[in-house]
Formats: structure tokens, sequence, C-alpha cells
């Protein structure tokens, strides 16, 4: 059984340095993709502060399709190719972080559950090709900055160096 040991909240560096320990601890042993994925966002959901969704989006022809996740029900299908939509599929698209510290003014949004208002989007990359993306969503404004940025694409590089990626229809411009 997984035992969280408590994290600090007061140094958010330190915290995420220790929430990528657990992580490595968590997938050590496992590298199937979908089991490490629903167990990262199991992780990011129970113990980043302030979250109503984390969860993934995975390449499937040009679409996002949905993944594994905590939360409410979400949006299942999102375009990214040729023209993206939303945070996700604008992440997907550029292949770069989107952080948006308020989703109301982000043009294509997709409200997926009306009490997000700060999102962020980390693609996956994997051989030169995306393959989908990690998105949370809180409900305060402005609840992501660049030390969280930061510590979340540490934790997509950690889950990928840990996991298979499974060969997945992606589009020839992906
Ligand atoms: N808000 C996202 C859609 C996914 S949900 O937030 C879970 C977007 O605009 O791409």
């Amino acid at each position: 059984m997984f035992q969280a040991t408590p994290l600090p909240t007061s140094d958010k560096a330190t915290f995420y340095r220790d929430l990528d320990k657990q992580l490595s601890g968590l997938l050590a042993g496992e590298r199937d993709f979908i089991a490490n994925a629903a167990n990262l966002s199991a992780l990011i959901f129970n113990f980043v502060p302030d979250l109503n969704w984390a969860g993934f989006y995975l390449m499937h022809g040009n679409d996002l399709l949905l993944g594994p996740f905590q939360g409410k029900p979400a949006c299942v299908r999102i375009p990214v190719f040729p023209q993206p939509r939303g945070v996700c599929g604008a992440a997907a698209f550029q292949r770069k972080t989107q952080l948006v510290p308020n989703v109301h003014e982000f043009p294509g949004h997709i409200a997926c559950d009306s009490a997000s208002n700060s999102e962020i989007v980390v693609p996956l990359l994997a051989n030169g090709r995306v393959i989908g993306v990690l998105d949370i969503d809180s409900p305060t404004l402005s609840r992501f900055d660049a030390i969280d940025q930061q510590g979340i694409e540490q934790l997509v590089h950690t889950f990928l160096a840990m996991t298979d990626v499974p060969a997945m229809p992606v589009p020839a411009a992906a």
C-alpha cells in the first residue's frame, strides 16, 4: 500500500521535490502507461492543494481523448490538428506548457467543470512526438506560477522516464 509522507507546503520548490521523490517510489516496479498515468493523476489531485481536476488527455489521431483522471466527469474529445481547441489543444499543438491565470480570458477555453478558474497544461513529448497532455485545474484564479510549472514539468519528466509509452495512433504532423 502506498503511504504518502506529509509534504511541507511552506516552500513550494521543496514540496515539488518531495512529491517527485514520492512519485518515483509510487511508480517503481511498474511501467504500464495507464496504471502509472492513473497513479500520477491521483497523486497530484490528492496532494497538490486547491485543485478541482487533474488528469490526462492522450493523442488519438488528430484529437486528444480523455485518459486517466481525478475529478468530475470531463469532455471526452478535444481537437488538436488542424485547428487546436482549448488550453489542452494549444499545449499539444504548440508542444509547450500553457499557464493560464484566468481560463475565462483564454480564447476557446473548454469549460468542462464550471468550478475551474485557472489551469496548467503540460504536453507529454516522447520520441519527438506529442502523445498527450497533463491537465490540472484550480477553482482559484492565478493558482499556478513558474514554480508550479517547473515542479509539474519535472513530475511529467519522471513519469515518462519510468513508463513505457505505447504506440499511439498519432497523425504525421504530431
Ligand atoms: N479546460 C480544458 C478542457 C479539459 S478540462 O478542463 C478537464 C481546455 O480548455 O482544454
